[in-house]
């Protein structure tokens, strides 16, 4: 039988013999297992080579499967599922003991969301547990947009691969999580925080390092590539490296300038300045250069706005050496 395949009967049967299945859904493929069974879940950890610290979050159906799992669900957090809910975005609740500790890595809170991909909705219903499911990578990698990029890394890791095509967001999901009565967002991603400020009113995004609530995952080091990555001026970092093959990654175009030689390797994010375009091409073009034959990757920030805080956030982590 095929690793990659459509069939959800086959990946619900795995799942309750407690293997990985790699599971699509809109903002990146996530490696799934039983979120209420600790072996299953530790398979997760040791695939991943994840951190024990780094908790996981679950996925379910429903805002009713949600609050079966949630010691409560305050009504900020409420409003959010219901408007965005099957969607990107994470919220972090208190959890009850049903939840394994492994999954949480200790904390008493967790992160949880109802993802909107048909497939893998599908097979959540089918199911009477939520599945534990960080994104489908080696831990501190780009994340997977592709059934393909699942199988290069983590291929002999899984059961099986549900095959859900291209990833429609591209980007992680916004995590948002209660503090006190109040909205904080811990990673921005798939919603855009005037979404949610449009909802909720003003939440709490610190953007000073010293002031911001820290989620265990979110190392400066992640989403990254193998190869350096400098993140600055296009037309200034193309005079640096003299010498060396270099991959670039432009938002719309890529300038004229003399700096760029012959056999560059280009990407455009997205030639008509679409920022949700953008995002979903970021993590495919990361990949590719980092599979191709250059030696430095040169990308440039986009716009500060709406998806843009996501992508930039991304763009700085993978330019970041500081684990
Ligand atoms: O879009 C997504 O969120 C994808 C798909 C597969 O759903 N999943 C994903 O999972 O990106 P992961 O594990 O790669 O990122 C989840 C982040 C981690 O940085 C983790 O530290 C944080 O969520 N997290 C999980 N539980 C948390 C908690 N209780 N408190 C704070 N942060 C938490
Ligand atoms: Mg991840």
């Amino acid at each position: 039988m095929d690793k990659i395949g459509k069939d959800i009967l086959f990946a619900r049967r795995l799942i309750l013999n407690n293997e990985l299945v790699a599971i699509p859904t809109e903002t990146v493929y996530g490696l799934a297992a039983n979120g209420l069974n600790p072996d299953a879940v530790l398979k997760i950890y040791e695939a991943k080579n994840r951190p024990s610290f780094n908790p996981l979050i679950l996925h379910v159906a429903s805002i009713e499967r949600a609050k079966t799992l949630v010691k409560d669900f305050p009504e900020k957090a409420l409003l959010l599922a219901e408007k965005f809910w099957p969607g990107p975005l994470t919220i972090v609740l208190k959890k009850k003991n049903i939840v394994p500790d492994i999954v949480t890595a200790g904390l008493d809170t967790m992160g949880i969301r109802v993802p909107n991909h048909p497939l893998t909705l599908e097979l959540l219903k089918s199911l009477d547990f939520p599945l534990a499911a960080p994104s489908a990578n080696p831990s501190g990698y780009v994340s997977p947009t592709s059934p393909h990029y699942v199988m290069q890394q983590l291929g002999d890791a899984v059961a099986y691969i549900l095959d859900g095509g291209i990833c429609e967001i591209g980007i992680e999901s916004t995590i948002v999580k209660m503090v006190d009565d109040e909205v904080a967002i811990l990673r921005l991603g798939g919603i855009e925080l005037e979404k949610i400020e449009a909802l909720i009113g003003k939440v709490r995004y610190p953007q000073n390092k010293d002031e911001r609530i820290e989620s265990p995952g979110m190392m400066a080091s992640h989403y990254a590539p193998q190869k350096k990555l400098v993140l600055g001026n296009m037309e200034e970092n193309l005079q640096k490296f003299p010498g060396k093959k270099i991959g670039v990654i432009a938002f719309k175009q890529i300038g004229t300038s003399t700096g760029l030689r012959q056999n560059t390797n280009k990407f455009i994010l997205s030639a008509s300045g679409d920022l949700h375009e953008a995002a979903r091409n970021l993590f495919s073009h990361l990949r590719k250069l980092d599979e191709s034959d250059v030696e430095i990757i040169l990308a440039e920030l986009v716009p500060d706005e709406g998806l843009g805080r996501a992508i930039n956030d991304r763009l700085r982590r993978a330019a970041s050496q500081d684990i």
